[in-house]
């Protein structure tokens, strides 16, 4: 065996795990889609290839001092600044929080945030559909853990009744799998029945839903009654990153003991003046009704075939077709047309919970959807 050849032990193991992906047909591989119609990205208001905000952001980049490429090291040694400050204060206002902390990516949020957060004797209760990210930070830390049945209520509650010390319930306001929307007001009366924290992943609300995006707790009034939200900046948004919104105490908090925080280098200023653009830009227009008006249309299009939709009022609308196979085939047919949708697989979602995750945006034309229902009605 030559060095940095890994033993023999390590390589068959690799070879297995993957083979045993493959022979379930759920084998990842990156693929680049050129000239296909995007009926699968996050970006819900297509901030991302929008020419205005790329015209904003090179406006502002000229009025600004020429910054540096990189930030230089984490926010505590040498990566901190104005710009980074100034973002912080316009987010928490812009979603009515006391305080904002800024994070690389929502998968940082949520890890440093939950890992920090909950102690050895906490109990953290988490939503069965809650993302990856969620559910490692909660791994991570040294609470005992419990997920309930997706938005069950009476199933949280039951788990809170059996919870130990300080207890955190963590809920995204509408799933990313599913789109469908968590019962908010009825989860922040729980958790106050309890004294519990109540913890919201807004990723795919921000944007889409409240005053100018600003969110589904925000829609709901109920700021002061959540004890922190992320909020994310790669959907639609367009941009890249995440910012945990709540308490000064919970951020200063955070600054100490969020390890996804301390030990990684900030995000530069050119990516932090990206994020404050698109946060303007979505002020600019109403761009909640133009993506409902596109919700309704498909909706009302699906009507025929709506038993095979898993509810949701969000940009997210899942087609269920159970089995990898099946749902592969599908989405490769569907790319025939021109249609970049991607079959949604298990293990990331449950065995007989496979789909097609479609996701809505301004940009797709009626024609488009209207095309690619009757492709689905067909296959229905
Ligand atoms: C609900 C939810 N939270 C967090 C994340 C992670 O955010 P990011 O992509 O910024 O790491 C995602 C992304 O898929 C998500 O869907």
């Amino acid at each position: 065996m030559g060095r940095g050849t890994p033993v023999n032990s390590i390589t068959t193991f690799l070879e297995q795990k993957l083979e045993v992906r493959k022979q379930s047909n759920a084998y990842r591989k990156l693929i680049i889609n050129k000239g296909l119609i995007d009926f699968c990205s996050n970006d819900y208001l297509g901030f991302a290839s929008s020419a205005e905000l790329r015209n904003m952001i090179s406006a502002k980049a000229h009025l600004t001092t020429p910054q540096p490429t990189g930030s230089t090291g984490s926010r505590l040694i040498s990566g901190n600044n104005r710009i980074a400050e100034q973002l912080e204060s316009d987010i928490a206002q812009f979603h009515s929080a006391e305080n904002a902390l800024l994070f690389n990516s929502g998968y940082d949020a949520n890890i440093g945030l939950f890992s920090s957060l909950a102690q050895r004797g906490d109990t953290i209760i988490t939503d069965e559909l809650a993302h990856a990210s969620i559910i490692d930070g909660a791994r991570l830390s040294y609470a005992t853990r419990f997920s309930f049945k997706h938005n069950d209520l009476e199933n949280l509650e039951a788990k809170i009744k059996i919870s130990k010390g300080n207890i955190y319930i963590a809920v995204e306001s509408i799933y990313s799998m599913d789109g469908d929307e968590a019962p908010l007001q009825a989860l922040v009366e729980l958790a106050e029945q309890y004294g519990a924290a109540l913890i919201v992943d807004e990723a795919h609300a921000t944007g889409i839903y409240g005053q100018h995006g600003s969110g589904l707790i925000s829609q709901y009034n109920l700021e002061k009654r959540v004890f922190a939200r992320v909020i994310t900046f790669g959907k639609a948004l367009g941009c890249h990153g995440a910012a945990v919104v709540g308490p000064t105490l919970l951020t200063n908090y955070l600054i100490n003991f969020a390890r996804s925080f301390i030990y990684s280098t900030a995000a530069p200023s050119h990516s932090h003046l990206s994020v404050s653009t698109a946060y303007q830009l979505l002020q600019k227009e109403d761009f909640q009704s133009k993506i409902q008006k596109k919700i309704k249309f498909f909706k009302k299009e699906a009507a025929t075939i709506a038993d095979r939709f898993i509810p949701s009022n969000s940009p997210i609308q899942s087609f269920m077709v159970p089995g990898n196979n099946e749902a592969k085939q599908l989405a490769l047919l569907l790319k025939e047309h021109r249609f970049d949708i991607r079959p949604i697989l298990s293990p990331t979602v449950q065995d007989g919970k496979e789909r097609l995750r479609i996701c809505l945006h301004t940009f797709n034309s009626d024609q488009d959807i209207k095309h690619l229902l009757t492709l689905l009605i067909k296959s229905a």
